[in-house]
């Protein structure tokens, strides 16, 4: 039996706790922007631009114009500075370190912003037990991305100016990992409708962790340039599958090894994808759905056409970015539809102030003020929104 808790119960329901869903959404922005930034670094080949971690001094650019010197000489003497880029004057690499140095800013940026309210909220006693335990993890999550941040550049820093693209994929996967976490506080807030049948529950899993394994693929595509490979769609140069993409052997090593094959692999497995997202957009709306049906639907369009556009166009830094942000939100909604649908989950655990009607307890009782969020409470859901165990349409 699934045990009712952080996923399951209805915690919102004063004004007061309004602050605490409105940061974890602030959170779940937070890291949409980081992972739009993210990929605008990698796409204008700005990631190798600063060649040291310092986590708190970085925070600050070079100021003034022998820190550049230092910070372009350094640069020049890198891997990337002395064999790709060593045409560069001052000026450009400015452009490319603006791109690094915002998306360490904000990673610092999204820290702060996990441990500053959560310290408030912890000591103001609104947020404890489970809850607060989860918004530790999460800020535990977000320190290991960005160690595993450095380390990826890091991998670019020795002998061969490239990033390796097994721990591009690490970098990206992690990312879209914390954002679910985070989705996952902010869906702690908000009643579950319950909608739609346990296949559709199911089935939303699978999806979920499918999109996950197809942006973990996307990665290899990306950290590899693979998108160039085959400037063609729907074929492959005019063949299918493409010799080149299969030459290695054992086969699987073309999914690790082999440009070819890895561009192969992501476009291949979209079908699969993309069908398993249509199937359940067709299913849910039979369920008598329209929200979520719809939604994924022009989600999976947009994001198959965002990737073909990728493709035609040898990867433009926007067409590129967007088909990154669009995984994203593909992603959550999914897991958002996931959530919807969990038909398994018994009502919250009823107590005291349940026992006669919400309205009638919170007139009476001076308890009745909301209680701390422990990611367990089962304080009764506003006047208009409906309980966990009541089915309900989008
Ligand atoms: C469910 C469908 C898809 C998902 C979830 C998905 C996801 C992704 C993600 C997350 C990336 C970026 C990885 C990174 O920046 O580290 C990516 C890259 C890429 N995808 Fe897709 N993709 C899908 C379908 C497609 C399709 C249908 C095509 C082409 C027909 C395509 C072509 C590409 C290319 C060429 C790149 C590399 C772009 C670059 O170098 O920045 N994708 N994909």
């Amino acid at each position: 039996m699934v045990r009712p808790g952080l996923w399951h119960c209805p915690a919102v329901a004063a004004p007061a706790d309004r602050a605490l869903s409105r940061w974890f959404v602030a959170l779940w922005v937070g890291v949409g922007c980081m992972l739009l930034i993210g990929g605008i670094t990698r796409l204008t080949g700005s990631g190798l631009s600063i060649t040291e971690w310092k986590p708190v001094t970085g925070a600050l650019p070079p100021l003034g114009a022998a820190a550049w010197a230092d910070e372009f000489a350094r640069y020049l003497d890198s891997p990337q500075g002395r064999l790709v880029n060593d045409w560069m004057a001052l000026a450009d690499f400015k452009r490319i370190y603006f791109w690094e140095w915002l998306h360490r800013l904000a990673g610092r940026g999204l820290g702060l912003l996990v441990a500053i309210p959560w310290a408030w909220f912890v000591l103001r006693r609104k947020v404890r037990g489970r809850l607060a335990l989860a918004v530790l993890g999460v800020f535990l999550l977000g320190a290991a991305q960005g160690l595993m941040g450095w380390l990826m550049v890091a991998s670019g820093l020795v002998d061969r100016p490239q990033v390796s693209h097994l721990r591009l994929a690490a970098h990206l996967s992690l990312a879209l990992l914390l954002s679910l976490a985070v989705l996952r506080l902010v869906l702690s807030q908000r009643d579950r409708p319950a909608l739609g049948s346990r296949l559709l529950h199911r089935l939303g899993g699978v999806l979920v962790l499918a999109v996950l394994l197809q942006a973990a693929l996307g990665a290899f595509v990306a950290g590899t340039h693979a998108g160039l490979i085959y400037p063609t769609w729907p074929g492959f140069g005019g063949a299918w599958p493409p010799p080149e993409a299969l030459s290695l052997r054992p086969l699987w090593e073309n999914l690790f090894l082999n440009p070819a094959g890895m561009h192969f692999a992501h476009r291949t497995t979209a079908w699969a994808v993309a069908s398993g997202v249509l199937l359940w957009s067709v299913l849910a709306w039979r369920e008598g759905q329209r929200r979520l049906p719809v939604l994924l639907g022009v989600l999976i369009a947009a994001q198959i056409g965002l990737g073909i556009a990728t493709v035609l166009l040898r990867v433009p830094v926007g067409v590129a970015a967007a088909h990154q942000f669009c995984a994203w939100l593909l992603l959550s909604a999914l897991a958002t539809a996931t959530w919807a649908t969990n038909p398994g989950a018994p009502p919250c655990p009823t107590d005291s102030r349940r026992s006669s009607s919400p309205s009638a307890s919170r007139a009476s009782s001076p308890s009745a003020s909301p209680p701390a969020h422990s990611g367990k409470s089962a304080w009764p859901p506003p006047a208009g929104t409906s309980s966990p165990s009541t089915p309900a349409t989008s």
